[in-house]
């Protein structure tokens, strides 16, 4: 029996995950377990409650697998030197530190309070991208496709294309740093008031409201090489070895400014962060998001070159750009995708773990993800103590009477916490963490921002379907798991989902099948019978926080906001009127 310790760690993102016999078990994301959102720490509270969820011991540990590698590229990294003098020693600091980053055994006897002398591991550096590849591909039921990944940086990589056979991962191309699609999207965002790490998916959603106003702007600011591509240097300012990002004491991402004056000059002052959003912002962001799916379908149609099969394995943060996902399937030879749920930097330590797993220790049993249900759960007995200690009051119901009341109230449109099984690996709740309603209640999405989410008013809440019926609703049908694909919905389904439905009549769905999430699916089904929609909306169980993750926190953001209901594994607790 093989164990194998993944990590991501001092990193936005910081995770762990156990593999046994080349199987993930368990996979958690620090920042659901001390509730710092992207914390880029040391994973310290997720190693240890993934070792206790499989029932192991550090002791029990035979390799431990981390997805960077301070070794990997170093030609390019003293090419960049060479070229930036002042940058040389800066660049010396870091390689001191990442090599300390690397002495993982020190580490875990430092960060988790153990003895040196239990820990007999070996360690493993898996180069920042090739754990993201591997992170897609060995999830995938697949024993060929061609690979890519796409993010800010990594290792002094933004994207690789890679042929992938087998138990192995060959990289074909790599566009180094500071050529990176990821850093063009942070940097564009960051003009218009979205300076925080992780808030390129809702200006992702800003796009649509927007005009084709800018394009010989962005058209300027890149340009394409035979397989790859340019950023113009004089749109940005110097990214310096780290793309402009650091990491404060908190263990929180800092994003320095990205973009050059240019930008002032032809678009204007930039977005205070809560100022008004205007049309020139939803003019940039349209910009923004055509140029990026540009440049995303030249790669892949560059990959599909080097490897021409229909299947392609994603990752990387900008894998999660699910509205390019979406149109990937139209405008490039590639017909069908494997996404890991989990594509930004936290799903490196699945990736990282599994890529010992197959390419180094060559243990070859293969592992399809089925389901992102990776995380912690809890007991009906743990849930119902929890709710005595806030002197909540709650039905139990049997599965039969908690669908059907649950549905009852969805229908009514009132607004429900879910919090079932296992957490989800990755940014999506998929029906483990939801908050869940009525997709086409006449001005559901206001009645959820106003009461519990807060959110910016143009950003479009999510459909789970049911999966036989997604042909009938979207226009396409190629199944999106792990709600990572945008697809159009049919002219004769919007005013039915209005509530899911973008302004250009959109739908970032999750595609729900049985034998992945038997409860989610008989929910939906049970809504289903009493409305005749086969949808319901699915948004994150959270309150501008990381999404709650053990009973406590869900019990708390039920008390804290206007939700109406909380189903709590199978406890159901209404609010009075
Ligand atoms: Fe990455």
């Amino acid at each position: 029996m093989s164990v194998i310790l993944g990590i991501n760690t001092y990193h936005a993102g910081s995770s762990a995950s156990v593999v046994i016999d080349g199987v993930p078990v368990v996979a958690l994301p620090e920042e659901r377990l001390n509730r710092v959102k992207y914390y880029a720490g040391f994973p310290k509270l997720s190693i240890a409650k993934c070792l206790e969820i499989a029932g192991l011991k550090f002791s029990d540990i035979d390799a431990v697998a981390v997805g960077r590698d301070s070794s990997a590229n170093l030609h390019k990294k003293l090419e960049f030197a060479l070229r930036h003098p002042t940058k040389l020693l800066n660049m010396a600091r870091m390689r001191t530190k990442s090599k300390t980053f690397d002495d993982m055994k020190s580490l875990i006897v430092a960060e988790c309070e153990v003895d040196h002398s239990i820990l007999r591991f070996q360690s493993y550096n898996v180069e920042h991208h090739l754990a993201h590849t591997a992170s897609a591909y060995f999830i995938s039921e697949w024993d060929k496709c061609a690979g890519i990944t796409i993010d800010g940086s990594g290792d002094f990589v933004s994207c690789m294309l890679s042929d992938c056979e087998g138990d192995e991962i060959r990289p074909l191309k790599k566009i180094f740093v500071p050529h990176s699609l990821g850093t063009l999207y942070t940097a564009v965002c960051q003009f218009i008031g979205y300076p925080k790490y992780g808030d390129e998916g809702k200006v992702m959603g800003l796009a649509p409201l927007g005009s084709d106003r800018y394009h010989d702007f962005f058209e300027d600011m890149l340009r394409k090489t035979a397989d790859g591509f340019e950023l113009n240097p004089d749109y940005f300012l110097p990214f310096g070895v780290n793309q402009g990002m650091e990491i404060n004491d908190a263990g929180e991402m800092v994003v320095h400014r990205l973009y050059s004056d240019l930008f002032i000059k032809a678009l204007g002052q930039p977005r205070e962060k809560h100022g008004e959003i205007t049309q020139r912002d939803e003019d940039v962001a349209f910009g923004l998001q055509r140029i990026f799916e540009r440049y995303y379908m030249h790669m892949l149609d560059a990959l599909h070159k080097h490897v021409p099969t229909e299947r392609v394995a994603m990752a990387g943060g900008c894998a999660l750009n699910s509205v390019a996902n979406g149109k990937l399937l139209l405008e490039t030879p590639f017909r069908e995708t494997c996404i890991q749920p989990a594509a930004g930097d936290d799903g490196l330590a699945v990736g990282a773990a599994l890529y010992v797993s197959n390419s180094i220790l060559k243990e070859g049993k293969r592992w399809v993800m089925k389901d992102a249900y990776l995380g912690n759960e809890f007991s009906d007995s743990i849930v119902k103590a929890e709710l005595d200690r806030y002197k909540i009051s709650y039905q139990e119901l049997s599965r039969e009477q908690l669908l059907e009341t649950t549905s009852e109230e969805i229908k009514n449109g009132n607004v429900v916490g879910w919090f079932q099984g296992r957490m989800e690996w990755g940014p999506r709740a998929l029906g483990n963490r939801s908050i869940l309603a009525h997709p086409g209640f006449p001005n559901m999405k206001e009645i959820l921002n106003a009461r519990i989410k807060h959110r910016e008013p143009f950003r479009p809440f999510a459909p789970s379907v049911l999966q036989e019926r997604q042909g009938e609703l979207f226009e396409q049908d190629h199944p999106s798991p792990f709600m990572l694909h945008v697809y159009k919905i049919k002219p004769e389904w919007r005013e039915r989902l209005s509530a899911v439905n973008h302004v250009d009549d959109t739908g970032r769905l999750q595609t729900v099948a049985r034998d992945e999430n038997p409860l989610y699916y008989d929910l939906i089904k049970t809504f289903e019978t009493k409305t005749g929609i086969p949808v319901i909306l699915n948004t994150s169980f959270n309150e501008n926080e990381p999404i709650v993750c053990q009973p406590s926190e869900a019990i708390e953001c039920f008390l804290r906001t206007k939700m109406d209901v909380l189903v709590i594994g199978s406890f159901f607790c209404k609010k009075d009127d």
